[in-house]
């Protein structure tokens, strides 16, 4: 059986609105005028993102100032804008006609200066058991709104990440709970679509340390691990075998 991708960021993230995770799921909506403008109201920072995009390609953020004031950002360009009305056709003449979400801000941590999320890999191990296999930081480039590695973002160790702020328990029971979300994220939506076999899992700690869940890739980079965390990386390498994703068996 081949190994199921969904790629579709609203179907995703509406089945797990609807599961037991909602509370690490920030509100999200098909971006129109309307919910641009409610979620603004309600959360003064949105991110616009394609349905369907990777690599943080496309990946706009907006603020709204004092009154009718929007910075909008993509990239490391930024736009000011003094109404609701131009916000929406700046990011109209971006998006075209494509399907485009809107969804709740997270202010995330930062380090160094710099924000950074997580990456929580998870797979069907040996056992066909949903596991989570590595937990890695990611931190932004300088100026960036996007901490994807292809868009300058650099993976580091959880600890490194946190140690000027928590001890070294403390970060081994927040990598534990990351583990155990991964794991039911997995099973979560392997209720609807069968044949998910792994699963890159973003997620972004805001400054109260609550994950959020940003997204979740069924198509998750594997060889990173090689570098970046080479005791989990056999054991990725090995299930990923295992579950075909080399080929047939
Ligand atoms: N709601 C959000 N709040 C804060 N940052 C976000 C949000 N959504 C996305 N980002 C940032 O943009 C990056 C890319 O967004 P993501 O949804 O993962 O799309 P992609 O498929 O392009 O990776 C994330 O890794 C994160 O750094
Ligand atoms: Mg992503």
């Amino acid at each position: 059986m081949s190994i199921r991708r969904v790629f579709s960021k609203w179907k995703k993230t509406r089945n797990l609105q609807s599961s037991s995770l909602k509370r690490y799921i920030p509100e999200t909506a098909i971006f129109n005028y309307d919910r641009l403008g409610e979620m603004l109201t309600r959360h003064k920072m949105v991110y616009v993102k394609p349905d369907k995009g990777t690599h943080g390609n496309g990946v706009m953020r907006v603020k709204q100032h004092s009154g009718t004031s929007f910075e909008l950002r993509e990239g490391v360009s930024t736009q000011t804008l003094n109404s609701l009305d131009s916000l929406h056709a700046a990011i109209k003449t971006r998006i075209g006609k494509r399907m485009y979400l809107v969804q709740k801000g997270i202010h995330m941590m930062t380090h160094r200066g710099r924000k950074f999320d997580l990456r929580v890999l998870v797979q069907k191990n040996l056992d066909n058991k949903w596991e989570s296999m590595s937990i890695l930081g990611r931190k932004a480039a300088a100026h960036k709104i996007v901490t994807n590695v292809s868009n300058g973002g650099k993976m580091e160790t959880l600890s490194k990440l946190l140690h000027s702020r928590l001890n070294d328990a403390s970060i081994r029971r927040l990598g534990r709970e990351l583990e155990q979300l991964g794991v039911s994220t997995g099973r979560e939506l392997s209720r609807t679509y069968k044949g998910l076999k792994e699963l890159g899992i973003d997620i972004a700690l805001d400054k109260s340390m609550h994950p959020w869940i940003l997204e979740v890739n069924t198509n998750p980079a594997i060889y990173v691990y090689r570098t970046f965390d080479p005791r989990a990386y056999r054991r990725i390498f090995r299930n990923a075998k295992a579950y075909g994703r080399f080929g047939q068996k």
